[in-house]
């Protein structure tokens, strides 16, 4: 079929899951929405959350998209179960797919958790990890300062390292086999992160995601058939040019024109 797909974060953070779905799914059509305005998701309310996360919904099903891709962790586990049953099409979270990769890889059935406040506090990831393996042992940990470093672009700087040592240091060597990169910002600390906790096994729920996104389109015979490369449309709700200054550092490549809305139909 050959709609586009909607992905949608916070603000930029989610480009760390659009470039798993380029990379996945090379010819799908693409339209990204980061409400840069509103932005950070991870601090605010429930029901904040799940209402602007239903505008930006609303928004891609005006732009016609066959599916949506709740690529904000913290959207995905505050507000995606509360809007599925409002839209006829699939919506895809990042929460189930990085806990089933949790699950597959560890061997202690020990499994850390990270992510903002939101996230850490609603649980959803240690239900779904439980749901899939009742006995496991989950430990989360809301890290609110590595989203900040991330977009300062000091992904490798000293104060991260220090930073990363004390949201992370207690887990090194106690039984944590698996850890959970729950943000969208984090597969950018990656190699940080592995450093301050060697021989764990990271979880990148964006890279799951993508994989989950393919599975989920085939299943539902909604893939498309085009063999080109397909079309990117990138919206914000606030200020484009940041948008396109931070890209690469989330896409690994320079962004196309960047569209601002105010979620109207425009
Ligand atoms: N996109 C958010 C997430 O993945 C991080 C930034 C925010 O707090 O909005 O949870």
């Amino acid at each position: 079929m050959d709609a586009p797909i909607g992905v949608f974060d916070s603000g930029l953070g989610g480009l760390t899951v659009l470039r798993e779905i380029e990379d996945a799914l090379p010819s799908e059509d693409l339209i990204y929405v980061g409400d840069t305005a509103r932005v950070p998701y991870g601090i605010k309310s429930p029901e904040t959350v799940t209402r602007y996360s239903k505008e930006i919904c609303d928004f891609l099903v005006q732009k016609g998209v066959k599916a949506i891709v709740v690529a904000c962790n913290t959207s995905s586990a505050l507000a995606l179960e509360t809007l599925r049953p409002m839209y006829s099409l699939p919506l895809l979270g990042v929460l189930e797919p990085g806990a089933q990769a949790a699950v597959d890889a560890t061997k202690s059935q020990a499994i850390g958790v990270i992510g903002t406040e939101g996230t850490i506090k609603s649980q959803g990831y240690a239900h779904a990890i439980r749901q899939r393996l009742p006995q496991a042992k989950v430990v989360g940990r809301a890290c609110p300062l590595f989203v900040p470093l991330v977009e300062e672009g000091w992904a490798r700087h000293e104060v991260t390292r220090q930073v990363a040592e004390i949201y992370l240091g207690e887990w090194r060597g106690n039984g944590i086999d698996t850890l959970i990169l729950g943000c969208t910002h984090y597969p950018v600390l990656r190699g940080l992160i592995q450093e301050v906790l060697p021989g764990v096994t990271l979880v990148d729920s964006a890279r799951e995601t993508a994989k989950a996104l393919q599975a989920l389109l085939a299943e539902k015979g909604l893939l498309g058939k085009g063999e080109k490369r397909g079309t990117r449309r990138f919206f914000t709700t606030d200020a484009p040019q940041k948008l396109t200054e931070l890209a690469a550092r989330f896409l690994g490549h320079e962004l196309g024109p960047v569209e601002m809305t105010n979620l109207g139909a425009d």
